[in-house]
């Protein structure tokens, strides 16, 4: 029994930010500075009261379409985001409301940057058990909630949206092999270290990081964890078709592809207009690469994330 994407959708909340735009909303900045360090020229920007679920409703929507299956089809719906709507309940669970779906199991996923594959390996072991046969996987973030706008060095790299696939049972090929790790002795290096205790905020709300550190983790994860999945299916990097990694940086994503030894036409880019948009990042680029007509029906795709934690993983599939 095999895990199959047999539906995708993406949103992005209102018109492209460009960086022009930032620095006209007073950001001390360049353009020159931003796309030389990150290759972002451009991201969306969710209004006030605009949710992770609202991003992740609209998304789903698409996917279901796309899948040709009912929201009431669904048996679990498993989330991604590390900017919920709610302490609790869920956003899994708000989406599924709005959604109409009512018993399916639904939960969220905290993996950050990495919490799509996360979710997709999940939902695939799910799938592979029997247990469940219809999962709707979601990466959905506001991440623009937890930035610092007096901290340039962040604000400038983030984006909001939402991507989705709706993963099915079947006899086919789908999901070949998954591989997730983490190492919590990072979690200093990228952190949004707040939280809300008897009515106060504790702590710091906004999210901090240490810029190269992130850099030079990220680059040999990517590549390691990669390498490690396409091992377990026995399989090389000449063998994938299309690489989507997390897009935070065109210069992580091309060390990563460098390493591997892919070359940049077989790798999905969406930085420049998306920005870092965390676990919505991957579906957001496979969603645009699928209705771009670049990936194809039976080609192989591979998926591979990292974010704070530190967590990292990859999901290798025949698409
Ligand atoms: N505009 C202009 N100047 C800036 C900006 C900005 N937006 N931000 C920082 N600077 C300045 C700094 O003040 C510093 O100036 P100084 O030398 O006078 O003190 C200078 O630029 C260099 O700062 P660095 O932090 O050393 O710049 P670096 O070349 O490392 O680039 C960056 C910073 C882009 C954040 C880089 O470290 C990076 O790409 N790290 C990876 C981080 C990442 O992608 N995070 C995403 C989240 S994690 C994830 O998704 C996995």
């Amino acid at each position: 029994m095999f895990a199959c994407i047999t539906g995708v959708g993406s949103y992005l909340p209102g018109q492209p930010v460009s960086n022009y735009s930032l620095i006209r909303r007073g950001i001390d900045t360049t353009d020159e500075w931003i796309v030389s360090r990150t290759g972002i020229k451009s991201r969306h920007l969710a209004e006030i009261g605009c949710t992770s679920s609202d991003l992740a409703l609209e998304a789903s929507h698409r996917a279901l379409l796309s899948a040709g299956i009912h929201s009431g089809e669904l048996d679990l719906i498993i989330l991604a985001t590390s900017t919920p709507d709610f302490i609790f309940p869920s956003t899994a669970c708000l989406l599924q409301a709005k959604l109409g779906n009512h018993g399916a199991m639904a939960f969220d996923v905290q993996a950050v940057c990495s919490g799509f594959v996360y979710a997709l390996s999940i939902a695939e072991k799910f799938i592979r058990s029997g247990s469940h046969k219809k999962v709707l996987v979601v990466g959905a973030e506001v991440f623009s909630r937890t930035l610092d706008w007096e901290d340039r060095a962040t604000c400038v790299l983030f984006g909001d949206g939402a991507g989705a696939v709706v993963l099915e049972a079947s006899e086919n090929p789908g999901i070949i092999a998954t591989a997730s790790h983490a190492d919590g002795s990072y979690h200093k290096i990228l952190s949004a270290p707040g939280n809300v205790s008897n009515g106060k905020i504790i702590g710091d709300p906004f999210l901090r990081m240490d810029g190269p550190a992130v850099f030079k983790f990220a680059v040999n994860a990517l590549a390691d964890v990669a390498i490690e999945c396409l091992e377990m299916a026995g399989l090389s990097s000449i063998d994938v078709d299309w690489l989507i990694p997390h897009q935070a940086n065109t210069r992580i994503i091309e060390s990563t592809a460098k390493k591997l030894g892919l070359p940049m036409e077989n790798v999905i880019v969406t930085v420049d207009r998306h920005g870092n948009t965390s676990s919505a990042s991957i579906p957001l680029a496979l969603d645009v690469a699928v209705r771009d007509g670049r990936i194809q029906r039976g080609q192989k795709v591979m998926f591979v994330g990292v974010g704070g934690g530190f967590t990292w993983g990859a999901v290798l599939l025949e698409f």
